[in-house]
């Protein structure tokens, strides 16, 4: 997996590749238009560094034939290698704890709709290589007993291909599931036969589905939300971008529900008090009416 800011020692970029100013800064745009990521001069290095790897397996000489494979846009396959080049998505179960203390709070009112006849529907956005939303149906699983008569779904999406397959899987390293995992994480894995790695229980998957999908394009879904995680993915972005994602989340989130966010994520911008904090890293959509958007979904 490739980690949160730097590159592993030892995988460096070959000193035979140089990267031109012209080239960084076509590669900059690049990303920034495809995926909202902002690459400045302090992750030059790293850009360098990952995309030397394509080079490498590509047999190119150098960057700008590169340039030139991508913006031919022929190469689908290799348009999905850049986006996993330079994502970075580290992430492990139950990151940030507390959120999912929260959402176990929520679950006596989502089983009492749910047996009103309500949809439950939970997403989340920009879910790497799957374990924040499986820790979201251990949470659920663990602490609503009628939820095998719910009509609840987690929807869990990526831009990077490789990590939507790698949580499609569900199979994690010994690494990945930790030293010292909790009791819940430890009852919803099952060592592999070769004594190797873990595989996530299958019941976690019936209301889970994993989908590509990029935050920045259309969202080919018109339902709304109970509540969104999505954390530790706005930090690459500028504020304009993050700002209309905020945005666009409040849109789908139902009156009431919850947006969580990064440690170190706020929601910031004029949003015309659609979402209201409801802690630190916690947002709840207010009953404001929003724009056209959110009566037509809501409908
Ligand atoms: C650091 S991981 C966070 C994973 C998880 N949410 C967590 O907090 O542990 C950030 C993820 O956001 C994804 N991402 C980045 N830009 C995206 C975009 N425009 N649309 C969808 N996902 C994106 C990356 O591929 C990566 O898997």
């Amino acid at each position: 997996m490739k980690p949160e800011c730097s590159d592993t020692p030892g995988q460096r970029e070959p000193t035979s590749v140089i990267m031109s100013d012209a080239d960084f800064a076509a590669f900059a745009q690049l990303i920034h238009a495809k995926t909202g990521i902002v690459i400045n001069d302090a992750k030059r290095s790293m850009l360098v560094s990952r995309l030397s790897r394509r080079l490498r397996d590509l047999g190119l000489r150098d960057f700008g034939s590169y340039r030139k494979l991508l913006a031919s846009g022929g190469d689908a396959k290799e348009h999905g290698a850049f986006i996993s080049a330079i994502t970075t998505n580290v992430t492990s179960f139950f990151r940030e704890p507390g959120h999912f203390d929260v959402l176990a709070g929520m679950v006596p009112d989502f089983a009492a709709r749910a047996q009103a006849g309500d949809r439950i529907r939970i997403w989340s956005a920009g879910c790497s290589s799957g374990e924040e939303p499986y820790s979201i149906a251990m949470t659920l699983k663990e602490n609503w007993a009628t939820l095998d008569r719910a009509d609840l779904r987690i929807l869990a999406t990526d831009i990077d291909p490789g990590m939507v397959a790698t949580a499609r899987r569900g199979i994690y390293t010994a690494q990945q599931v930790g030293e010292d995992p909790s009791a819940l994480l430890r009852q919803n894995v099952k060592r592999q036969s070769d004594g190797g790695d873990f595989a996530i229980d299958p019941s976690l998957r019936h209301n889970l589905r994993f989908e590509e999908l990029n935050l920045l394009g259309p969202w080919p879904f018109n339902g709304m939300f109970d509540v969104i995680f999505c954390r530790n993915v706005v930090i690459y972005f500028d504020a304009p971008t993050r700002m209309g994602l905020w945005r666009r989340f409040a849109e789908r989130l139902r009156p009431g529900g919850t947006l969580f966010v990064g440690h170190s994520e706020r929601v910031d911008g004029d949003l015309e008090n659609l979402l209201e904090p409801a802690g630190v890293t916690q947002y709840r959509r207010t009953d404001h009416p929003a724009s056209a958007s959110y009566s037509r979904a809501s409908a």
